[in-house]
């Protein structure tokens, strides 16, 4: 889509993901079992909405429309309508036209680039969110509400943990093309815990995670899928995290931003975002994620942008794999070079191309529908020079966000520019 209006992120919010691990979260061996709950998704969904607020300066009268990722919540949390939810945030948002976006893992995605459409059409500050809780259940139920994402009829039946076995699929078939190795893969899971430990934001802030513990399965480190052919191409490392979470990000128009009287020099410019969708249950190749190569294709196009002049990038890594199979898409390696790139370092913070600096969906967390916001905030508070602990040391020009529903099936990828 050619954008009719520059468009701006202003900046924004995300709560502390927590999760299984994380100090904070309140589970049978926590000293505060008992006497503290964990927070709702109504209670994420508000923190992130009002720090966004505060973050940014800007009053919430002057949001002129906003959009709630979420997948799972009627699931999860017995909750749906989130619009309404959401204008419950703040009392100056009451009677705004706040709406729900939902594509699976892509849901925050989703509402960024609605976001962005309503700026187009001719609104000028908007704000786009996203929340999920998803630690209401067992990991095996929620990996239950998680397969509506697949083509029930068809996939669910793979294996209780259906996602996790639609990856191990993907990691078979591209171990066994290429002669990539489960060390290889691991290398990728290593990074991503070394820079969650850098960030107070991250799920696995706390958990250190080395090369052979990644590599091996064991005990600790369990190959947990009942599907015999696939449970050897699958750990518990490899896996993203259950994480609860949500994110809030406001986006405005050149004249959005004198209204609100924000200089551009505090924002990042979107050049430009796409988005795919593929056939539900309908994979060709899976050792290819061809529906985020059509968005990332576009986008390139439509920025004026090549892979080479990414400084940095957010991608889906819901499994170690994924990452791998993320660079090739997006054009940062060529088919079946991905694990070389991560093996050599050039994807950690100090690399020629940073990849998922604050711990990717593997260790930052992946709370489902706050996860394609927070990408483009990251994105946001890389350039800013936001990232504490984990800034990359040269300030990016350009950045780039990949973020995926299913096994593929949706993708919203979007280009940005420091300004
Ligand atoms: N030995 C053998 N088996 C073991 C074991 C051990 N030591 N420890 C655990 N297991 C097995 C058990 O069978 C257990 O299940 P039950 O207890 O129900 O029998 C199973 O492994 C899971 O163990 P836990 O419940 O203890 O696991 P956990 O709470 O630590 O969670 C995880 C680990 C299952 C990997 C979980 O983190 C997970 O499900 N992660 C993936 C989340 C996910 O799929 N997100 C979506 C990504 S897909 C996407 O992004 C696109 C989209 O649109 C959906």
């Amino acid at each position: 889509m050619k954008f009719r209006r520059k468009i701006y992120v202003v900046g924004g919010d995300l709560t502390t993901f927590i999760g299984k691990h994380h100090p904070d979260f309140i589970w049978k061996k926590h000293p505060d079992f008992g006497k503290k709950e964990n927070p709702t998704l109504e209670e994420l969904l508000t923190q992130a909405i009002n720090g966004a607020f505060e973050k940014t300066g800007v009053d919430p009268e002057a949001i002129e429309r906003g959009f709630i990722g979420n997948f799972a919540g009627e699931l999860f949390s017995n909750q749906g309508h989130m619009g309404a939810l959401a204008v419950r945030a703040n009392e100056k948002l009451h009677g705004k036209p706040f709406t729900r976006l939902e594509g699976a893992c892509a849901s925050g995605g989703l509402a960024v680039a609605a976001g962005i459409d309503a700026l187009n059409a001719g609104h000028d500050v908007v704000m786009a969110a996203g929340s999920e809780v998803q630690t209401t259940c067992s990991a095996r139920e929620g990996a239950g509400y998680l397969a509506r994402a697949s083509h029930w009829e068809t996939e669910r039946d793979i294996d209780d943990f259906t996602f996790p076995a639609m990856f191990a699929r993907r990691a078979k078939h591209y171990k066994e093309k290429y002669g990539v190795t489960d060390e290889d893969i691991a290398h990728v899971t290593v990074k991503a815990y070394k820079n969650a430990n850098k960030n107070p934001y991250a799920h696995m802030r706390s958990i250190e995670m080395d090369l052979e513990s990644a590599a091996n399965a064991g005990d600790r480190n369990p190959q947990f899928l009942r599907n015999e052919e696939l449970k050897p191409h699958l750990k518990v490392s490899d896996c993203s995290q259950v994480s609860d979470g949500a994110a809030a990000i406001i986006l405005a128009t050149e004249e959005g931003l004198e209204k609100l009287g924000i200089d551009k020099s505090d924002t990042i410019e979107v050049l430009a975002y796409a988005q795919a969708t593929s056939p539900l249950g309908d994979v060709d190749d899976y050792t290819v994620l061809n529906n985020t190569m059509q968005a990332a294709q576009q986008v390139y196009e439509e920025a004026g942008l090549k892979p080479s002049d990414i400084n940095v990038a957010e991608v889906h890594d819901c499994f170690a794999v994924t990452e791998l199979l993320m660079y090739e898409a997006l054009g940062f390696a060529d088919p079946g070079k991905g694990a070389e790139l991560a093996r050599e370092g050039e994807t950690g913070i100090e690399g020629s191309i940073p990849v998922n600096t604050g711990g990717g969906l593997l260790a930052f967390g992946h709370p489902v529908g706050a996860t394609g916001v927070k990408q483009v905030l990251e994105i946001y508070r890389q350039m800013k020079g936001q990232c504490g602990d984990y800034q990359i040391p040269e300030t990016p020009k350009y950045g780039l966000t990949a973020n995926m529903g299913g096994d593929d099936r949706t993708t919203v990828a979007m280009a940005f520019e420091n300004v």
